[in-house]
């Protein structure tokens, strides 16, 4: 199999090849997404909700950020790895966002990192870690590590100035080395400007449908939290392509019915039984 570089995320865009993206946050929940031979494989900060149980993607620490990276990467090999920059590891100094992303890199096993928002800040920050060797991704739109700010998760870009304060954001990234931004919850034209400004791959989710590619939180695509409490963490611009969740329940009811019946483990499932089994087999 082929490994997804830099370079082939950077044909496809030429070509005019949609991109996939899909996060994962450990090994299992990565074969998934490697077997699909989706493009980009992040790994979310958006753990901090859909594994952590958090409200937002604030509390998730670069220890708990590593341990879930050297998870996903035992288990996807061919898809492109970036590892998101938890919130407090880039707003104080470079040299403190420099050694968090090296971490992800070295420990972590991902190819990129992905840091949020753009401005002075961020794009002194994308030079910095472009000079280290790390390549990186940006995000701008709605941007969670900045939940604080924006009073919650609400869509942004919905007004001239801030439209055009997002393009000139995109342009910076870019500029500064970025190889991809992912656009978070913008209207459709705001995020045709920004793609048709930029000459690299914009991601959208729940940017509409003139991006150069889309990304999907895995609990998300799959409808794994089908729990009425749990309805705060499912965005409404995301499709669900199953109802895993649903299969879950039934299955765990299910086994919780078998043993309370007697039908699991039963005959068919004693181990002294599949030993005659075995035996009948090779004898
Ligand atoms: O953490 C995350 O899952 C993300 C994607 C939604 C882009 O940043
Ligand atoms: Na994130």
């Amino acid at each position: 199999f082929e490994k997804t570089t830099l370079k082939i995320i950077r044909d496809k865009y030429e070509q005019g090849t949609a991109l996939t993206a899909v996060t994962a946050y450990d090994y299992s929940s990565a074969i998934h997404v490697d077997q699909a031979d989706i493009d980009i494989l992040l790994v979310g900060d958006s753990a901090s909700m859909v594994i952590h149980g958090h409200d937002t993607t604030l509390p998730i620490t670069l220890e708990e950020m590593l341990v879930h990276c050297r998870s996903v990467s035992r288990g996807a090999k061919k898809a492109f790895l970036v590892g998101d920059i938890p919130f407090g590891s880039y707003e104080s100094d470079d040299e403190h966002l420099l050694k968090a992303a090296i971490r992800i890199l070295k420990e972590g096993g991902m190819h990129a990192v992905k840091l949020e928002g753009g401005g002075n800040l961020r794009v002194s920050s994308v030079r910095k870690l472009n000079q280290a060797g790390i390549a990186v991704m940006g995000h701008i739109g709605l941007t969670p590590q900045s939940v604080s700010l924006f009073g919650g998760f609400r869509p942004q870009g919905n007004n001239a100035r801030a439209a055009v304060r997002l393009v000139e954001q995109a342009i910076e990234l870019q500029d500064a080395g970025c190889f991809s931004i992912v656009l978070e919850c913008l209207p459709d034209c705001v995020s045709a400007a920004i793609t048709s400004s930029v000459n690299i791959p914009t991601i959208g989710i729940g940017a509409g449908s003139s991006t150069n590619g889309q990304i999907l939180v895995y609990h998300d695509l799959l409808g794994f939290l089908q729990h009425p409490h749990h309805a705060k963490v499912t965005p409404k611009f995301c499709k669900q392509y199953a109802q895993v969740g649903k299969v879950i329940n039934d299955a765990m009811l299910h086994f919780k019915n078998d043993v309370a019946t007697g039908v699991f483990p039963g005959a068919l499932f004693s181990p002294y039984i599949l030993k005659l089994h075995e035996r009948e087999i090779f004898v």
